[in-house]
Formats: C-alpha cells, sequence, structure tokens
C-alpha cells in the first residue's frame, strides 16, 4: 500500500494572521517556541522563552514540548538537538548558520588540537557539533569566565573559535590560553573611532558591549556581557542612555523592558547594515510558521557525532549552577 505525503506548503495565504496561526499550531503540536534575542521583533514576539545562548540551552534541556522550534541559528538548534535526540528540532531556515561557527573547521581543528595534546577544550558554544564532540567543556558569553576559573591553573587550555572571547576571558581571569583564531563577522564590525564619536553625541550615555568585540572596543565598554547580562544592566542602572554595542535585535528587548530608556545601537565601521547578523535576519515570522505547519526544515545528527557532543554540553550545564 502506498502513503502520500502532504503536501509541503512554501507560501502563506495573506489572509492568515501568522501569530494566530502559531499560536494554533504550538497547541497542536505542543511545541515550545525559543528565539534568541537577535530574532525580529515578531518572532520574539511569538517565542514561548527568549534567551542568550546559556538561557536557551538550559530551556531546551528542560523542556517536556514534543517540538522544539528554534528561532535562531544552526549551532543553537543544533545543541537542542543534541539534548534532545527523542524530540523534533526545527529551524526555520537551514541556512542560518554563523561566522564564527563556519571559522573553525573541524578537520584543520582535528590537526590543531592533536598537535596540543596536553591541552584540554573549552569551546564557545558557537561551533558546530563536529567541534563540540573534540572539546571537553562547552561554555558561552555568559559563563566562560567562570568555567575556565573551575579548570586548575596548570592544566593548558585551548579556547576555540572565538579569539574576541578567548582574549576577554585570558584578561578577566589572568590565566594563558592557547586562541583558535575565529571571530564573529558582526561583532568585529564595530569601531572604537565610531563608538568615541557617538560617546561625543551623546555624553550621557553609557557604553555596553558583548565580549564577541574586539579588545579596542570593549576598552570603550563600561559593561561587557552576553545578552541576558546586557539585558539585565539596563534594567539595573541607575543611568537611562546606552550606547549598545552588539548585534541591535537585543534592543528590541530592552526597549520593552525599560521604555524610558535610550539605546542607541553600535553602528558599523562601513556605511550598511552589517552590525545586523545575516544568518539570524534569514529566520522570518512567515518562515517560522511554515517550519511548524510542514514541520520541516528539521535538526538531524548522527548520533555518535551527537552522544559525543552531548558530554561536554553536559559538563558546561553542570558547572553553570
Ligand atoms: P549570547 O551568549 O549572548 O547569546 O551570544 C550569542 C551570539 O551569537 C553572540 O553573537
Ligand atoms: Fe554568529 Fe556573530 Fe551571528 Fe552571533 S552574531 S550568530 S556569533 S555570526
Amino acid at each position: 500500500m502506498f502513503t502520500t505525503a502532504s503536501p509541503k506548503s512554501h507560501s502563506v495565504q495573506p489572509s492568515v494572521d501568522l501569530f494566530e496561526a502559531i499560536a494554533a499550531l504550538k497547541k497542536d503540536l505542543n511545541a515550545i517556541v525559543l528565539a534568541h534575542y537577535y530574532q525580529e521583533p515578531d518572532i520574539q514576539d511569538v517565542a514561548d522563552y527568549i534567551g542568550d545562548s546559556l538561557g536557551l540551552s538550559q530551556k531546551a534541556a528542560s523542556t517536556e514540548a514534543d517540538v522544539i522550534v528554534f528561532a535562531g541559528v544552526h549551532f543553537m538548534a543544533e545543541t537542542a538537538k543534541i539534548l534532545n535526540p527523542n524530540r523534533q528540532v526545527l529551524l526555520p531556515d537551514l541556512n542560518a548558520g554563523c561566522s564564527l561557527a563556519d571559522s573553525c573547521p573541524p578537520s584543520e581543528f582535528a590537526q590543531f588540537k592533536a598537535a596540543h595534546p596536553d591541552h584540554i577544550v573549552v569551546s564557545y558554544i558557537n561551533c558546530t557539533a563536529e567541534i563540540k564532540a573534540m572539546s571537553d567543556i562547552i561554555c558561552t558569553s555568559s559563563n566562560a569566565v567562570r568555567l575556565v576559573n573551575q579548570i586548575p591553573r596548570d592544566q593548558p587550555v585551548i579556547f576555540a573559535p572565538d579569539r574576541n572571547l578567548g582574549r576577554y576571558v585570558m584578561e578577566q581571569t589572568g590565566r594563558e590560553l592557547l586562541l583558535w583564531q575565529g571571530s564573529c563577522i558582526v561583532h568585529e564590525t564595530f569601531s572604537e573611532k565610531k563608538i568615541v564619536q557617538l560617546q561625543i553625541e551623546y555624553p550621557k550615555a553609557e557604553v555596553i558591549a558583548h565580549p564577541e568585540c574586539e579588545q579596542p572596543v570593549l576598552r570603550q565598554a563600561k559593561f561587557i556581557g552576553s545578552t541576558t547580562a546586557l539585558l539585565n544592566y539596563v534594567q539595573q542602572s541607575p543611568k537611562d542612555q546606552f550606547i549598545v554595542v552588539t548585534e541591535p535585535g537585543i534592543i528590541h528587548q530592552m526597549q520593552r523592558q525599560v521604555p524610558n530608556k535610550l539605546f542607541i545601537p553600535a553602528p558599523p565601521q562601513a556605511d550598511c547594515a552589517c552590525n545586523e547578523c545575516p544568518h539570524m535576519r534569514l529566520n522570518t515570522l512567515e518562515k517560522l510558521y511554515l517550519a511548524m505547519k510542514n514541520r520541516q526544515p528539521e535538526i538531524t545528527l548522527p548520533e555518535d557525532i551527537r552522544a559525543a557532543a552531548l558530554l561536554p554540553i553536559q559538563r558546561m550545564l553542570a558547572m553553570s549552577v
């Protein structure tokens, strides 16, 4: 007997109210929508949970939903799948990658690791499952310093793939790390010169930055932290103007949480929109709806890679409590 798969939709009828349709699909599928702060405002507004990479991993580790709809980039959805082999994980656009993850090809990293057999590997979560599988501990921007501080000081450490976060961790912990030379195209677009000019324009504003920025930019910052840490900081600070040096998607939540404050997005060096993550922005509300309706694109992984990548993520979760 032949069965025919239900036809997949690639477009949305103009009459469909996406917000209502997504709410209905969440119930039908017993789905949870997880979104990163860099997603477009409409996506953040339909999410059940919005967070930074650590918060999203913790939420993915504890969910009881049958379907995880991950509004973020590939490595984030992949991490949710590593943690949830028996749940379906959907990513609205499978091409939503990450320049930082791409800057660490597994075969080259394997050679680098083999050349330093006495080192353990701490990898930033912004990497592929293959790199995670070669790592001892995964970290995020919110726990990297805390996790490295828990490793005995005489233990040599490779830190991959972000050289900027790695340098920041070196400064904060006062220890040498062997850095893989990867970086994020978005955070490297910010320039010290443009930020200094903005400070002249807004003398009352405080500079806050993500640790993926380069050292001269971080030197201008009064506060450095993950997206969640930046959001918490602007809520608690007595200041009411901030120059925000990270992807500007975070400003949607800042404006929602503290509408009376002013948030100035740091501009890119060139006359472009390159301070917006082109990968994050591939996801749209329409694609999210279609992913739920069609139950694809779905994240899948070879079981041996998934199992090997799970261990360093579990270590991170245990070391972060
Ligand atoms: P967070 O750890 O703040 O979520 O950062 C993720 C990221 O991709 C930054 O570019
Ligand atoms: Fe990757 Fe940079 Fe985009 Fe974050 S902002 S997802 S590190 S490319």
